[in-house]
């Protein structure tokens, strides 16, 4: 069996990388973290940055600004993941050049981790976020670097935790905003499982210049479906109020930044279904609970009885 390819992840320390690092290590691959030297030493770090160490994962200081210490952290490895938050998506353009210098890479997977932002029907601020994802896919094709883009869906602990609640930390008893009618099929999965689907991508041949789309089929469901799953387990009927299109198109409008970005991302996944309205095709994707089905994803369903 050929050997695994060694992994650097950017953007290790951040909320879906720490989790990309820990599949990897215990995927038994040699995995190296990209981290700021400011980060390293901060003690608001210093647990998570304590457990890469104890899972053997090798902590290289770099920043995506500093070209050269990207290059040498990239000469080290065979595939590089991107894990960079919103600031730094168009910033990207820094890494594929430190790819192309390099030259030794054998994939690319850039910060994705969301909808497919070629087949989006997202309104603003959110389509100017997906356009710069988009672009960042083209300098990737423009430049030759084989790649996978990842097209998890929506994060599990950000949305199911609270269902989309402003301001709750556990899901509604009482009453619940919905967005939408309610109808529209979305798409949560575990961060843990996002991860290991990700991880598994990474040498597969089936996902070389491919989109990798998570969508496992228990857990497409509507919030109406989620909700009901919810509602039989804590035997109860909750009081929903609606939020249709115009109205959640007004909220956009009004609603200063941050709120308007995650309403507008909100709006594509619940209005307008850009999670699952659109079939996968071999000649650009492929589906990861269907050529990985020896990962047991955790079902929203599982999920939810975690959190009654
Ligand atoms: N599908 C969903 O529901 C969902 C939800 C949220 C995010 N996402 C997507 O997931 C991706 C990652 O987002 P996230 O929220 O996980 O990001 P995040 O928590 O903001 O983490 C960003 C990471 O980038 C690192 N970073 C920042 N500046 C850097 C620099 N100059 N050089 C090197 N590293 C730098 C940060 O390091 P420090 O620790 O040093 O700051 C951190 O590790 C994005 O594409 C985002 O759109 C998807």
């Amino acid at each position: 069996m050929a050997q695994k390819s060694k992994i650097l992840i950017i953007g290790a320390t951040g909320y879906i990388g720490k989790f990309l690092v820990e599949a990897s290590a215990k995927d038994g691959r040699s995995t190296f973290a990209l981290v700021r030297e400011s980060t390293a030493s901060s003690p608001d770090k210093s647990e998570l940055i304590e457990s890469f160490k104890s899972s053997g994962v090798t902590l290289l200081h770099g920043d995506i600004y500093n070209h050269e210490s990207l290059v040498k952290a990239i000469k080290q490895v065979d595939v590089v993941i991107s894990a960079v938050g919103f600031q730094q998506l168009g910033d990207q353009v820094k890494i594929i050049a430190a790819i192309k210098e390099a030259g030794n890479i054998k994939r690319f997977l850039p910060s994705e981790f969301g909808m497919d932002v070629d087949r989006s029907n997202a309104v603003e601020p959110a389509a100017s976020l997906f356009a710069l994802k988009a672009s960042i896919r083209r300098s990737i094709e423009a430049a030759g670097i084989p790649y996978t883009y990842i097209v998890s869906n929506g994060f599990a602990e950000y949305f199911l935790r609270n269902f989309g609640q402003s301001g709750a930390t556990v899901p509604p008893r009482d009453k619940v905003v919905v967005l939408g009618d309610g109808n529209i099929k979305v798409i949560f999965n575990k961060e843990g499982d996002i991860a290991t689907y990700t991880i598994n991508a990474v040498d597969d041949p089936k996902t070389l210049n491919k989109i990798l789309y998570m969508r496992p089929p228990a857990n497409i469901l509507s919030f109406n479906e989620i909700l009901s799953l919810w509602e039989k387990k804590i035997s109860k009927t909750l009081e929903k109020i609606y939020i249709l299109e115009d109205q959640l198109l007004e909220k956009i409008r009004e609603s200063p930044a941050p709120s308007n970005i995650i309403l507008s991302i909100l709006y594509s996944v619940f209005v307008k279904g850009d999670n699952a309205n659109y079939e996968i095709d071999d000649s650009f994707g492929v589906e990861a609970s269907e050529i990985y089905p020896e990962v047991k994803y955790t079902t929203v369903e599982e999920y939810l009885d975690q959190l009654v």
